[in-house]
């Protein structure tokens, strides 16, 4: 046991993480006042549950704890607003993009990050970038945001989403290739248009682990 108190002690005093720490609280109280409430409780369960993640895949705590906080920041903006703050500060929009409204708070997400967060890490703004679509080759911080978005505790109930949670911490490549499923079943229903890199996330998460679309 003695040495599992030593690692305690370090964490504890591990300045690193102190600074990581308080840059979190800052950040929340600063994603607060962006944020309708029930959209910023959503915003920290999904942190508490990617940090959950993490720990249970081996990938980085504070970098999960963060993505996961953030990656709603431009949420609280309407589709037309959030297309024209996207011309004005020449954020590039596909088409396709353009057509599909509902995607554009995560890159807009991205670029606030960036801007108004100056937060340069790579890995976090991919894996705010791609929190609703998905992509093909996600990294392992891609996938747990994006499973952590659909899994957190205030995420309203429905068929399967307890297997889809419980999937999560036993295999997260074929939790990954369940939502996708869930999500473009969803989308269907609703005839709503699906963009080209949820469908290629499907294929490549489909392909990696055998779980695909019954039609
Ligand atoms: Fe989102
Ligand atoms: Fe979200």
């Amino acid at each position: 046991m003695t040495h599992i108190q030593t690692d305690r002690n370090q964490k504890k005093d591990d300045p690193a993480r102190l600074q990581e720490l308080i840059r979190l609280a800052e950040l929340r109280e600063e994603l607060k006042s962006m944020l309708k409430p029930s959209r910023f409780e959503h915003s920290l369960g999904v942190s508490y549950t990617a940090a959950a993640l993490a720990m249970k895949y081996g990938e980085n705590i504070g970098k999960a704890q963060l993505a996961g906080l953030l990656h709603d920041c431009a949420k609280n903006y309407d589709d037309e607003t959030l297309i024209a703050l996207c011309d004005e500060h020449g954020v590039v929009l596909s088409e396709e993009e353009r057509n599909s409204p509902k995607v554009i708070h995560a890159i807009y997400g991205e670029y606030l990050l960036e801007t108004r967060f100056q937060l340069r890490d790579a890995d976090v703004l991919k894996a705010v970038r791609y929190h609703t679509t998905g992509r093909s080759g996600m990294s392992l911080l891609e996938k747990i945001v994006f499973t952590a978005d659909f899994i957190e505790p205030t995420r309203k109930e429905f068929p399967g989403l307890r297997e889809i949670r419980t999937l999560a911490f036993q295999d997260l490549d074929c939790c990954v290739a369940e939502i996708l499923i869930s999500t473009i079943l969803y989308l269907r229903s609703r005839n709503a248009h699906i963009v080209s890199d949820t469908m290629d996330a499907y294929a490549y998460f489909s392909s990696l682990t055998g779980r695909r679309i019954h039609e």
